[in-house]
């Protein structure tokens, strides 16, 4: 490029940039933004955040505030507009928190969005001493259960305390009924709404110490993703034929239609187990086989149409219908395996041991055999004489035993001799 042309480029690109700039600075006025932006609780996990309007408006502006919600520095897409000078959103208390707002006029290309304005509410207490894993659910719409473990950073002696609050009651409550075991902590508050409600507000829980090192934390739980429903009682069972009736109690706490049922059963053998669907608090089996033991037991889940709970009850405890043919069955083989065993046992051990005797007869003392062939009479003749007599008693007893042996053996082949004629 040539070196003199270049300043003059440059000279003509200013002045565009400077065009570009003072027509927009003439025909949008940035507007002044809120000021005093300022929080308070209004509940136990509720802020209620508020501001003053800017100064010097014009009239014509349809003015509006902007805010939105930066949690842990992430950006939570919770952007709203409004023309009301507070807004009211849940919060952590275990995380930095940031709100952000600015004032804008609708409507309006000739003014611009004012800059934000900016406060944060910071996390109390020692990172890590907060309470994790909490899980609630709520038994049969009559009481909440909800657990927890310490922080990792908190000490085991840390003295957790529950409280909750939804839209509806006055104050928070504490939860009373409170344990611990084996380092979870469990408390259990009674959640009950009038049974012609079909929506239910978020319940607001509040876990915190006494102490100012732990960390409190906030939770808002859904109470329809909560629900589990009772464990079916009074299950009853009857016989007619082939056909098996089943009936249990219905939980009274639900509305009209808002459970179903499964049915499991089986016969015998746990790998044949049936499921089956139920809408109401009864059903029937057909086709059964009347010689089997059926063993049914029943549980309860809460229809999608009311709630969005995937939880299911219990399975009530098992009853059983119908002949025990199986496990008597049973019962004489156990008993009777074993003792045939233990006697076919014996006689086999029995014939064995004459078996052994007729097979190998007593085999002679090597060293006897040995002391006869090298002579060895001349050490001590009179220890000789003496063994050879003890030698030749022993033996006068082992062929006296072998003859008796023989003896009772042949009365015997003599019968089968004369059965065979
Ligand atoms: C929030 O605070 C403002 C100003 O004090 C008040 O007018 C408003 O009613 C409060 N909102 C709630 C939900 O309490
Ligand atoms: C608002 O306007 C008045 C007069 O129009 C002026 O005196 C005042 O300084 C302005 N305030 C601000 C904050 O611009
Ligand atoms: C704002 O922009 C719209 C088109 O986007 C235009 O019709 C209107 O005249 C503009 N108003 C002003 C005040 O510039
Ligand atoms: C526990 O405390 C240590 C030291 O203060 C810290 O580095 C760690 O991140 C904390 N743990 C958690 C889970 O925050
Ligand atoms: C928790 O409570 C018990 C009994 O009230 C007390 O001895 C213990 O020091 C408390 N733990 C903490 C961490 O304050
Ligand atoms: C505490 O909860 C248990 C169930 O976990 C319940 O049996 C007991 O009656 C409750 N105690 C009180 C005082 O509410
Ligand atoms: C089944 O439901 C009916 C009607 O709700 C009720 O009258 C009956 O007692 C229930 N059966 C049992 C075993 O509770």
């Amino acid at each position: 490029m040539d070196p003199t042309r270049a300043p003059l480029l440059c000279r003509l690109l200013l002045t565009v940039c400077w065009v570009v700039a003072a027509g927009k600075a003439a025909g949008a006025k940035v507007l002044p933004p809120p000021s005093n932006l300022d929080y308070s609780f209004i509940q136990i996990c509720t802020l209620n955040w508020t501001w003053n309007p800017p100064e010097n408006i014009s009239s014509s502006c349809d003015l509006e505030y902007s805010s939105d919600i930066v949690i842990d520095e992430v950006p939570q897409g919770k952007r709203e507009w409004s023309k009301s000078r507070f807004r009211v959103t849940d919060t952590f208390l275990d995380e930095e928190m940031r709100f952000k707002v600015r004032s804008e006029c609708k409507h309006d290309n000739s003014s611009e969005p004012s800059r934000w304005v900016e406060t944060s509410l910071l996390p109390k207490g020692i990172p890590g001493t907060a309470a994790v894993d909490l899980s609630c659910v709520w038994h049969n719409l009559e009481y909440m259960v909800c657990m927890w473990r310490p922080g990792q950073n908190a000490s085991s002696d840390t003295n957790y305390t529950l409280s909750y609050w939804f839209d509806g009651l006055k104050n928070h409550k504490k939860c009373n009924n409170c344990s611990v075991d084996q380092g979870v902590f469990r408390c259990v508050f009674n959640l009950s709404f009038p049974k012609v409600t079909n929506t239910y507000p978020p319940i607001s829980i509040l876990i915190r110490d006494d102490s100012e090192e732990i960390r409190p934390v906030c939770a808002s739980k859904n109470p329809t993703t909560l629900v589990k429903p009772a464990t079916p009682r009074r299950v009853t069972l009857s016989k007619t034929n082939d056909e098996i009736y089943v009936e249990w109690s219905e939980s009274d706490t639900f509305p009209e239609n808002c459970l179903y049922y499964e049915v499991k059963y089986h016969n015998g053998d746990l790998d044949s187990a049936q499921i089956i669907k139920v809408e109401n608090n009864y059903t029937s089996i057909p086709g059964v086989d009347p010689n089997s033991k059926y063993i049914f037991k029943v549980r309860a889940k809460p229809k999608p149409e009311c709630y969005s709970s995937k939880l299911y009850s219990d399975w009530s405890e098992e009853k059983s219908i119908g002949e025990k043919t199986d496990s008597t069955f049973y019962f004489v083989i156990i008993i009777t395996v074993p003792i045939i065993v233990a006697i076919s046992m014996t006689i086999l051990l029995v014939y064995l041991k004459r078996l052994k005797i007729l097979i190998l007869p007593p085999i002679p003392d090597p060293r006897e055999i040995l002391k006869r062939m090298f002579g060895e009479q001349n050490e001590d003749s009179q220890i000789c004489e003496k063994d050879d007599s003890v030698h030749a008693y022993d033996k006068f007893i082992k062929e006296e035993e072998i003859h008796s042996l023989i003896l009772t053996e042949t009365p015997e082949y003599v019968n089968s001799e004369k059965e065979n004629r």
